[in-house]
């Protein structure tokens, strides 16, 4: 009796405990990117990617990344001013965006939306005739800032009365000075509104370098999102050839700095894996291993910060301003789908190009071996045409274009999926 009542009292305080303190969340997640640079003019947005949810949800994606949500000057979002305003966007109405997120939630999808905090733009100008007075999009004077709020070096706008800025300048739009208090109150109000009003579930951070990782932590902090990641889009090392070099432990240093100044649960964009990816399938494979026998990007050091991709709205898309060769992509979804990190699948790769089974079947294997952000990788080869990496004991991915292995591979892996210069054994 006594031993019953014991079980009985020690389950309960596990049920308790396990609710109080559920196991984390999105320990394998799948992003997706929602849109692209052209996707604002497309007219609805909203409603038709409403339409394409059972593809997105069959290649298990847990995360999609919606544009910035807000009214700007700029059609795709990048210049937002009445942050609260969300029925003057070119994607569609508020109305819309609750409704397609709603839809998301019932596939079991959570929805990220794009933070722009670094700048703003203002609705009115001051007795100076500067554009400096912000206006929230509300009846009330939430957000309704003035000239006080905009860094003090940002002398353009400024009133010269805030803190020097934090980060990188920004040229087309005030920047914000996220060391005032207010602004950080505020700006954290804005975001629980998005998401207990709007639904969204947590933050892809737009150009975190134009302010300080300790604001990024104060925001997640705040407002505890399910998953966050920032774009920290720094620049790989280059040799005299033009060439990447080979040793990329600066750029990728700096991810993780930021990512651990942000508090250590926000992840980063892995640009360096991306550079040295795009780098390393025109012939030199030999790329992604690091002198310490790791992945050599972002996912070599800290792979539970990482989110790969292939390519976004910024470099690829119309833009293109430092595109993945476009002949070679699903080299690099064999990589980043098999590897550690949190992935990304690009809207138009998968539903433009004509490449929606591909990508799915790649995840589909990745869901089903377990393979997580934390995998571990071992490199069994990584020459010019060849590289071959096991994961987690669990698969195997050969990339490029070389047919002979030699006997790399063992005889109780059989092919899982196969395509243009890849191939994931299991
Ligand atoms: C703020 O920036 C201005 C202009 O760049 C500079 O002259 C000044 O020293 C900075 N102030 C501080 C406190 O860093």
């Amino acid at each position: 009796m006594v031993m019953d009542s014991l079980l009985c009292l020690t389950l309960f305080f596990c049920f308790l405990c396990l609710s109080l303190f559920p196991p984390p969340l999105a320990s394998s997640a799948l992003l997706f990117q929602g849109f692209n640079w052209e996707s604002s003019g497309k007219g609805g947005w909203y409603n038709s990617l409403k339409n394409k949810i059972p593809d997105i949800a069959n290649a298990g994606v847990t995360h999609v990344w919606l544009p910035p949500p807000s009214q700007s000057v700029s059609s795709q979002g990048y210049l937002p001013g009445r942050l609260y305003d969300l029925d003057a966007s070119k994607y569609g109405s508020k109305d819309e965006l609750k409704s397609l997120i709603a839809s998301f939630h019932a596939k079991g999808i959570k929805v990220l939306a794009d933070i722009v905090i670094n700048h703003r733009t203002a609705e009115n100008k001051d007795s100076r005739g500067i554009y400096c007075l912000f206006e929230g999009g509300t009846p009330d004077s939430r957000l309704d800032w003035g000239p006080h709020f905009i860094c003090k070096d940002d002398t353009e706008y400024s009133d010269g009365t805030g803190n020097n800025d934090s980060g990188e300048p920004y040229q087309p739009a005030p920047d914000i000075d996220h060391l005032n208090p207010q602004v950080q109150q505020d700006l954290s109000d804005w975001m629980n509104w998005l998401k207990t009003e709007i639904g969204f579930d947590g933050w892809r951070f737009d150009f975190v370098r134009g302010y300080t990782p300790e604001a990024t932590k104060i925001y997640m902090k705040n407002t505890s999102p399910d998953f966050a990641v920032g774009e920290n889009f720094n620049k790989l090392a280059y040799g005299g050839d033009g060439k990447p070099e080979y040793n990329q432990d600066a750029a990728r240093g700096e991810l993780a700095k930021w990512a651990e100044s942000g508090g250590g649960v926000v992840t980063a964009f892995d640009f360096t894996t991306k550079g040295i990816l795009q780098a390393a399938v025109e012939g030199e494979l030999w790329r992604l291993k690091d002198s310490n026998g790791k992945p050599a990007g972002l996912i070599g050091l800290k792979p539970e910060n990482a989110v790969t991709f292939i390519d976004n709205h910024d470099t690829g898309s119309t833009q293109n301003l430092w595109p993945f060769p476009s002949d070679k992509v699903m080299q690099g979804y064999a990589y980043i789908l098999t590897h550690p990190g949190t992935p990304t699948i690009f809207y138009d790769h998968f539903f433009d190009w004509g490449l929606k089974e591909e990508i799915s079947r790649l995840s589909e294997i990745r869901m089903k071996s377990g393979i997580n952000e934390k995998s571990n990788v071992n490199i069994l080869a990584a020459d010019g045409d060849l590289y071959v990496a096991e994961i987690d004991n669990k698969i195997i991915v050969k990339i490029g274009p070389k047919m002979d292995l030699g006997n790399l591979i063992p005889s109780n892996f059989k092919v899982a999926a196969s395509g243009e210069s890849y191939a994931v054994w299991q």
